[in-house]
C-alpha cells in the first residue's frame, strides 16, 4: 500500500440557468435553413451544474436529478458541454482534456435550451480550468457558433435575442416572477418543431418578425396581468400538431389558476405564470393532484453561467 500523497486533479464546476422564450415570434426560414427570431429570453431557477476534472482523455458521465429523462443525452464527443470544451481549447490553440460531468435538472429536449446551458457551463469552466482569460466577445462568438441559444445562457437575466436567438441584448425587467415548469415524459425535436413551422405557416411568415412592444412595457413595470396578456409563442400550434396532448396539459393549467400559460420554446415542457410564490405552490399543488408528474416552482430572471466551486491543486 502506498502512503504518497496523491492530490486531487484541478477542476471546477459552474452552473447555467434553463430559458424560457416570454415571446418567440419566428419568421420565415432563411436560406441556411435557420428561421430569423424575435424573442424575449428569460433565466428562470432550473440549473445544469457542469463540473470539468482535467484528465489525460476526453470523457462525459451525467446524473440527472429530476428523474427519469425523456431524451437522451449523447455520452460522446457529440455531447454540447464536451465540444464547447474543445471548441474553447482549438480557439486559443491549446491542447488538453477534461473528464465532463453533468448534473442536471433542466429537462431534456424539453425546450428550456438544457443543452445550451451545458454548452455555456463548459465554457466558462474550461476557461477558467485553462486559465485561458477569453474575452467576454470572444466567449459569445464561440458560444454562437455552438448553439442559438447558448449566448443568452451565458448571459441569464433578461434579454431580446435576433438573428437566430444567438444576437442578445439584456433589457430592463422590473419584475420578480414565478412561473411553475410542467414537464413531460415525452421529448420534441426542435428541428421537427421548426419544420412543422414550415408546413403549417411556411412562406406565410414574415422575413423580419417582431416584439409587441406591450411585452417590454410590462416588463419594465413588472406588471404580471399586462404580462400575461402579451405571452406568445409561434411554436405553440407547430409542436401541438406533434404532440396533441399538449391541449390536455394547456386545459389543467387553466383550470389549476394559473395567470397566463406558455409553451417553452419548442417544448414540449409547458409554463404557468403565477402571482407570486405562494400562488406559484398553489398552482403547482393543483398541477400535481391533476397527475402531472414533473412540476415545479421556479422564480425569474435570475442570473447567467457563473462558476460555483475551483479545486485547484496546481
Ligand atoms: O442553433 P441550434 O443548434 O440550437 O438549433 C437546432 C435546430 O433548430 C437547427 O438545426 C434548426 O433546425 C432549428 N432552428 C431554426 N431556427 C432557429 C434556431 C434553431 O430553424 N432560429
Amino acid at each position: 500500500m502506498s502512503l504518497a500523497y496523491e492530490p486531487e486533479p484541478p477542476s471546477v464546476t459552474v452552473r447555467a440557468p434553463a430559458k424560457i422564450n416570454l415571446h418567440l415570434g419566428v419568421g420565415a426560414r432563411r436560406d441556411d435553413g435557420f428561421h430569423p427570431l424575435a424573442t424575449v429570453y428569460q433565466a428562470v431557477g432550473l440549473y445544469d451544474d457542469v463540473t470539468l476534472t482535467l484528465d489525460e482523455e476526453w470523457g462525459v458521465s451525467v446524473r440527472h436529478d429530476a428523474g427519469r429523462p425523456a431524451a437522451i443525452v449523447p455520452l460522446d464527443e457529440q455531447n454540447l458541454a464536451v465540444r464547447a470544451a474543445q471548441m474553447l481549447l482549438a480557439h486559443h490553440g491549446v491542447d488538453g482534456a477534461a473528464a465532463v460531468h453533468i448534473r442536471k435538472s433542466i429537462p431534456v429536449a424539453g425546450g428550456m435550451a438544457g443543452g445550451s446551458a451545458d454548452a455555456a457551463a463548459a465554457l466558462v469552466a474550461t476557461d477558467r480550468l485553462f486559465d485561458l482569460e477569453t474575452s467576454d466577445d470572444d466567449l459569445l462568438a464561440v458560444a454562437a457558433r455552438l448553439g442559438s441559444d447558448v449566448p443568452f445562457a451565458l448571459l441569464g437575466g433578461t434579454a431580446i435575442g435576433t438573428g437566430r436567438g444567438e444576437l442578445v441584448e439584456p433589457i430592463t425587467d422590473a419584475g420578480s416572477w414565478w412561473w411553475v415548469v410542467v414537464g413531460s415524459d415525452d421529448a420534441l425535436s426542435t428541428p421537427q418543431v421548426y419544420r412543422s413551422f414550415d408546413d403549417l405557416v411556411g412562406a406565410g411568415a414574415p422575413t423580419e418578425p417582431v416584439l409587441p412592444p406591450a411585452l417590454l412595457l410590462a416588463l419594465e413595470t413588472g406588471d404580471v396581468g399586462a404580462l400575461a396578456d402579451h405571452l406568445g409563442n409561434d411554436l405553440a400550434e407547430p409542436a401541438l400538431r406533434l404532440l396533441p396532448t399538449l391541449r390536455d396539459t394547456f386545459d389543467d393549467a387553466a383550470a389549476a389558476g394559473a395567470r397566463a400559460t406558455l409553451l417553452s420554446g419548442s417544448g414540449p415542457t409547458v409554463l404557468l405564470l403565477c402571482s407570486d410564490g405562494s400562488h406559484a405552490r398553489e398552482v403547482t399543488a393543483a398541477m400535481a393532484e391533476r397527475g402531472h408528474e414533473h412540476v415545479v416552482a421556479v422564480p425569474a430572471p435570475v442570473s447567467g453561467t457563473h462558476v460555483l466551486d475551483v479545486l485547484d491543486t496546481l
